[in-house]
């Protein structure tokens, strides 16, 4: 029986994403199965890390099988939500939101970017492969007359909390915050916070003296 998903530990949220990235990856090349053993390897974990995140889910494979990897890459998309359709709008047109209205590679997942938001009078009207660019004044109308579940939030750092509060307002519950400020929510709200620095830091880090 699978765990309630609140008592599922931060570390093992972060390593699904991995998880199914590999398995797509195994099934577009055709492998059927994989023993726990293979997988580990492939994945830089242990096996026995592997079995516990999965047990956390109730537990997937066979004893002696290993994983059917076609079933396994489904049953993490379900754990993932990734079986349904989201729509997404991203405020702050500006490098960041163009770039991410830009990559088509979202929506083979179920993320649509369906508007873009600014205030600044120049981008608004213009349109980023086919998505348009609108007056921030309008949000509140749009997600009134469209269902949106995301905001992605790509304005400059100070802006981020009064976006996020219009956001909430609108009823939107999941917020993709890529500004560098820490929101402060109500608990219904989820916050995803990407900080691609972070990234670049620790590749640094490695490549330092430090860490060898
Ligand atoms: P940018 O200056 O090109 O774009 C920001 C846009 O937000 C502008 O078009 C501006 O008119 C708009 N804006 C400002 N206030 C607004 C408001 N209240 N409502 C709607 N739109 C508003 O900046 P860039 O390079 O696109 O970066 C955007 C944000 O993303 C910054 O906070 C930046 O620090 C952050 N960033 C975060 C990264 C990450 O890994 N988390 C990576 C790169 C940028």
């Amino acid at each position: 029986m699978a765990r309630d998903k609140s008592t599922v530990s931060e570390a093992v949220i972060r390593r699904l994403p991995k998880y199914y990235r590999y398995l797509i990856e195994m099934e577009k090349n055709g492998l059927e199965r994989i023993s726990s053993k293979e997988l580990s390897q492939r994945m830089g974990l242990t096996a026995s890390q592997i079995r516990q995140d999965f047990n956390c889910f109730g537990g997937f494979g066979q004893q002696g099988y290993g994983y059917n990897i076609s079933e396994l890459r489904h049953e993490i998309q379900k754990i993932l939500g990734l079986t349904g359709k989201y729509n997404v709008i991203v405020i702050g047109a500006g490098n960041l939101g163009q770039a991410l209205a830009n990559y088509s590679g979202f929506e083979k997942e179920g993320f649509h970017i369906r508007a873009l938001f600014d205030i600044n009078p120049r981008l608004i009207g213009m349109a980023i492969r086919g998505i348009d660019i609108m007056d921030i004044d309008t949000i509140e109308e749009y997600v009134k007359e469209h269902s949106v579940q995301i905001g992605a939030i790509c304005t400059p750092k100070e802006k981020g909390q009064e976006v996020a509060d219009r956001l909430i307002r609108c009823g939107i519950k999941g917020i993709w915050n890529f500004a560098a400020t820490d929101l402060t929510v109500p608990n219904d709200v989820i916050v995803e916070n990407v900080h691609l620095s972070d990234s670049l830091y620790t590749l640094s880090f490695r490549m330092s003296d430090a860490s060898r």
